[in-house]
């Protein structure tokens, strides 16, 4: 019998608008938008599967074609790349959805938050745990280590809690992000005691920032079905995660690793610089060049 705590499907809320990174979304999704030589949707379901993840669940809206497309055969190209021999190239694009992935899609009819995203997602991962990423929270582990995804759904394997990644933020930044307060509950885990949807400073119970994964159990669902409109009017899952605390232990789980917040033009201007860095293609040659800037 398979172990009822093994996360086999992960959500990944892909219909927001991106407003941040105004012209780029125009007209193409944000999830899309590359870093060095793949999008950022194409990081986090490597990051999915790498944990052991199969099942792709992309809750998606109008305009975010792209998505659907980068996840699926791409008949024409691969009939081309294979007539002109470039076996390299083929690999790459086949690559993009290993033969024992599944990829489903389901619509966001209206952006109502982070909440209703994970909720429209209920059909298609039913009564079991699951993970949701946040694609433009772009997560590397530790050189060499595992990925934050492989290191969250490992510890899930042992208690079966709901786990929210968690990092130290500036206090100036608790305004963008899901704060929580918890105690240490052995190695990286805080069990949490509060948790409030961008707090301003002076009212954030600890700089305690959550990042854009979670593993989380299917009572959530209920918990957000049921609850009223939080901040901005939305739906938010940070409430939700509030209420499920009622009924669950849920652990912070501070993860060994880095995020780039790639919905800011910084964050993305960073993790392009130090993945172009780290590129086994580009890395060396590109070092080259940034040592020749007068900055
Ligand atoms: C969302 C969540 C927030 C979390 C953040 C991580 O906010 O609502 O709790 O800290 O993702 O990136 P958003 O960035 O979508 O406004």
């Amino acid at each position: 019998m398979t172990n009822p705590n093994r996360v086999r499907k992960a959500v990944f809320p892909v219909a927001g608008l991106g407003t941040r990174f105004l012209p780029a979304t125009k007209a193409s999704p944000k999830e899309m938008l590359p870093v060095v030589d793949k999008p950022l949707i194409q990081y986090a379901v490597e990051e999915a599967y790498e944990a052991g993840i199969r099942d792709m669940i992309f809750v998606t809206g109008r305009s975010k074609r792209a998505i659907e497309d980068h996840f699926d055969t791409a008949y024409e190209l691969e009939n081309e790349l294979e007539r002109a021999g470039k076996q390299a190239m083929l690999d790459l694009v086949r690559a993009v959805v290993p033969a024992d992935m599944n990829c489903l899609f389901v619509r966001q009819p209206r952006s109502l938050g982070l909440g209703h995203a994970v909720l429209c997602a209920e059909p298609l991962v039913g009564n079991e745990p699951f993970a949701v990423i946040l694609a433009d929270d772009l997560m590397t582990g530790l050189p060499g280590g595992p990925g934050v995804m492989a290191q969250m759904t490992a510890a899930f394997l042992k208690q079966g809690r709901s786990l929210l990644a968690v990092q130290e933020v500036p206090l100036e930044h608790t305004k963008r992000y899901g704060i929580v307060k918890g105690e240490p509950a052995g190695g990286p885990l805080l069990r949490v005691d509060e948790i409030v949807e961008k707090p301003a400073p002076e009212v954030a119970p600890s700089r305690m920032g959550v990042a854009g994964r979670y593993v989380l159990t299917p009572r959530i669902f209920d918990e957000i079905r049921s609850q009223p409109k939080g901040v901005g009017g939305e739906i938010q899952l940070t409430d939700a995660i509030e209420r499920l605390m009622q009924h669950e232990t849920v652990y912070a789980y501070q993860y060994s690793g880095k995020r780039y917040d790639c919905g800011s033009k910084e964050g993305f201007l960073q993790a392009t610089v130090e993945l172009a860095l780290q590129h086994p293609e580009v890395g060396a040659s590109f070092r080259a060049y940034l040592q020749t800037l007068d900055i």
